[in-house]
Order: C-alpha cells, then structure tokens, then sequence
C-alpha cells in the first residue's frame, strides 16, 4: 500500500510538470489565393463538410479543442496536426505541382471512401465529422470530378 501510494505521488507530480511543456497553438496566415476552398471556388456545401470534418488537421486553420489543453494529449493532438498537414495542407494548395495534386485528390477519395479519413477518434469528440453515406458520396464524386477533368 505504502509502494502504491509513493508511485500515485510521483505519477501526480509528473503529470503536472508535464502540464508546463505546452503545444504551439499559433495558425500561420492563410493566404486566400492559395487556399484550396477560395482557389477551387467550392460549392458551400462541399466547404462546409472540408471544414467541419478535414480542416482541423489539414489546413493551417485548425480549431483546438478544448481537451487540447492537457498534456499528454495535447501533444497527440498536436503531432496529429503536424502529421496531416504534411500529409495534406489544403491552406498551401495553390504551391503544390500536378503531380502532388493528382496524388493527394486520390488520396482523399480512398481515404474518404473507405473511411479512414476523417480519423475514427476525432468523430468521438466532433460529431459534424461523422460523415453520413450520402456526405461521402457527394465528396468523392466532386473530388473525382476535379481530377477527371484535370481542373487541379
Ligand atoms: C484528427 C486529425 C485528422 C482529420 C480530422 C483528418 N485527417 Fe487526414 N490525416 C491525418 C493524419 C495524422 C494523417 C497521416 C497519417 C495517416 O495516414 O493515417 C492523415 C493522412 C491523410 C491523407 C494521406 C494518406 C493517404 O493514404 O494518402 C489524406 C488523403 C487525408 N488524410 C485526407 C483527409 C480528409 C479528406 C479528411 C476529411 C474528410 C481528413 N483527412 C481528416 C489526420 C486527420
């Protein structure tokens, strides 16, 4: 007992230490023209589901939530961000070439299609996230539209 009391102090006190290693929430600027939603001219309804449930990790417009304030899940969090932006930055759209384009607009209809993406854990806490069928479709069919017709 004496043991398992020493080792809930320590966890205690590392938890709050860890609480002064925080996360860089700062979002650099979006420059309009390069941004995919204002570039592409998207149709609201398609900009409202990128936002709701792709901007968050892939765009330089990420809204931190709440439970992003705690260490250790902040840091998750955060290296989830970093992590999706490179993957895809939607906010940079306009400074990738064609062949970066064609590569990640097959990317998000197969993710998107076979509902990797979003990521399962974040439509837990973002319920607009949760993408119905019919929500996908209209996603995949723009996104497959835009590569058919090379309009990137
Ligand atoms: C909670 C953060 C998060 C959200 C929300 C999210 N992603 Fe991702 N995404 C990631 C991370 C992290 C990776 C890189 C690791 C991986 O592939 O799982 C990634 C990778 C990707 C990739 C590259 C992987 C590949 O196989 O080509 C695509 C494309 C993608 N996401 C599309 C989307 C789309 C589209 C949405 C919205 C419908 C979305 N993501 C929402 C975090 C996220």
């Amino acid at each position: 007992m004496k043991t398992a009391k020493k080792i809930g102090f320590w966890v205690l006190i590392a938890f709050v230490l860890i609480q002064f290693i925080p996360i860089d929430k700062v979002n650099k600027p979006v420059n309009p023209a390069k941004n995919f939603i204002e570039l592409k001219k998207t149709p609201r309804k398609i900009s409202l589901l990128l936002k709701n449930s792709c901007y968050d990790c892939h765009s330089d417009e990420t809204v931190y939530p709440k439970y992003s304030s705690f260490a250790p899940i902040s840091w998750s969090i955060k290296s989830h961000i970093n992590e999706g932006r490179e993957h895809l930055n939607f906010s940079v759209w306009g400074t990738y070439n064609k062949e970066l384009k064609e590569s990640m607009l097959r990317g998000i209809i197969q993710t998107v299609q076979n509902r990797t993406m979003p990521m399962p854990g974040y439509i837990v806490y973002h319920k607009d996230a949760n993408l119905s069928e019919a929500e996908r479709k209209l996603l995949t069919n723009y996104f497959e539209e835009m590569l058919k017709s090379k309009t990137y």
